[in-house]
């Protein structure tokens, strides 16, 4: 079973396979080919190039045509939040009003507003509601999804959050990565005993989740008024004694010493970052840690923009994800994260297309499989109408210009 896509304008996006992420002044490059087809089968990329393919149209079972269109690798998000209960338009309102993230949490707002629907929501709604936005991404063009617990803050709602995201990986065609995110806040049961709860987090939650395999990295949010960086240390080191690599929240309250931490632990990534001081360019510099930014977040909750530039000029990768949750950045449009990345970051549009691909990829650990234009990786493509550059994407970044979807080499 092959599948020719024909006229297409202009491929873009294209990697050799040893590829996996992109630093410095190579994410300026996106490696493109006009007038160019590409073939599939059996879910992944067999061969493309331009003009036309060497084997006559008829000898394909499926021929897309792209009508001029650009054809591109879909968008990786690698940090979401998207299995939650619910919504938080109430605080929209508080916030509005001139409350501060911080302010609504110490309310009992924030992540344990969520937690409280959540424990009062059926895994079978939940997996419902997620899946909702699970389709709505998909329609926006993301091939690849990071989803974080961490609205349970108990033992069994989290063991129900990650039963749900386990589900969400069996029945989407999206390619789905688990994150065990218990040390999101402090459960409702433990509040004034903070300490008390990393413990619990240490000897119940983590060998629970292992042992059910329900998480592939583990996370925490180590920022002022949340997790501290012993704690930080303390939850990576359990972690570890059963192989589950970090993905680490840090800098987005403040400067708090989440960066250094993660890449002591050799953290596939440290994400937020709307907070950075010459130290964590330093402390990332010939790591595999991948600096995520999350330009949603800094626009929902006006909060700086991470200082994506000064990272690139520095020779390190930059990747960025949406984030997409309840309280910091209700959306998981990666087309608007790259837009952001555009107007608000100063990133071209080579480097902001790169940042959510290839590199979002990476810090999600599936770069090997997705995120680029690749002989061998996954048929993960968005087809958009004719447009007249790559700069169009973001420039225009309301205009609905995704014509078609193909996951796994299926039309969706
Ligand atoms: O990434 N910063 C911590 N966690 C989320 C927000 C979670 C929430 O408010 O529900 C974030 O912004
Ligand atoms: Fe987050």
């Amino acid at each position: 079973m092959a599948t020719l896509i024909k006229n297409i304008g202009t491929l873009a996006g294209i990697l050799p396979a040893d590829v996996l992420r992109l630093e410095g002044s190579a994410m300026n490059e996106v490696q493109s080919i006009n007038n160019a087809y590409l073939i599939m089968g059996e879910g992944s990329i067999i061969n493309f190039g331009q003009g036309q393919p060497s084997q006559p149209e008829e000898s394909f079972d499926e021929v897309i045509d792209a009508n001029g269109g650009y054809v591109l690798p879909s968008f990786c998000d690698s940090h979401t939040h998207i299995v939650y209960a619910g919504c938080r338009d109430g605080e929209f309102r508080d916030k509005i009003a001139g409350l501060t993230y911080e302010e609504i949490a110490k309310r009992g707002g924030g992540i344990l507003n969520s937690a409280d629907l959540l424990h009062n929501t059926s895994e079978e709604e939940l997996y419902q509601q997620a899946m909702e936005r699970v389709n709505e991404v998909i329609a926006m063009g993301t091939g690849a999804i990071e989803i974080k617990s961490g609205y349970g803050l108990t033992l069994e709602d989290e063991i129900k959050m990650l039963r749900v995201i386990k589900r969400i990986k069996e029945s989407s065609p999206l390619t789905i990565k688990a994150t065990f995110l218990g040390a999101h806040a402090v459960g409702r049961a433990y509040t004034g005993r903070q300490q008390e709860y990393v413990d619990h987090v240490c000897q119940d939650m983590i060998p629970a989740v292992a042992k059910e395999q329900l998480a592939d990295y583990v996370d925490v949010f180590c920022d002022k008024g949340f997790f501290t960086i012993e704690q930080t240390a303390q939850i990576l080191e359990k972690a570890a004694e059963f192989g589950i690599e970090p993905k680490i929240h840090a800098n987005e309250l403040d400067v708090s010493g989440g960066v250094q931490i993660g890449v002591k632990y050799n953290a596939l990534s440290v994400d937020h970052l709307e907070r950075t001081t010459p130290a964590e360019i330093e402390a990332l510099r010939g790591s595999k840690t991948m600096p995520t930014m999350l330009p949603g977040a800094s626009f929902f909750l006006g909060m700086p923009y991470g200082a994506a530039k000064e990272y690139i000029n520095a020779g390190l990768g930059v990747a960025l994800a949406s984030d997409y949750n309840p309280g910091s950045s209700p959306s998981g449009n990666m087309r608007f994260v790259m837009a952001m990345g555009c107007i608000k970051m100063r990133l071209t549009p080579e480097q902001a297309l790169n940042a959510c691909t290839i590199n979002s990829a990476y810090a999600m650990g599936v770069s090997d499989k997705v995120g680029s234009i690749t002989i061998g990786k996954k048929a993960n493509l968005i087809i958009t109408k004719p447009i007249p550059s790559l700069a169009f994407i973001p420039y225009s970044h309301q205009t609905p210009i995704i014509k078609q979807i193909i996951l796994n080499g299926k039309l969706i």
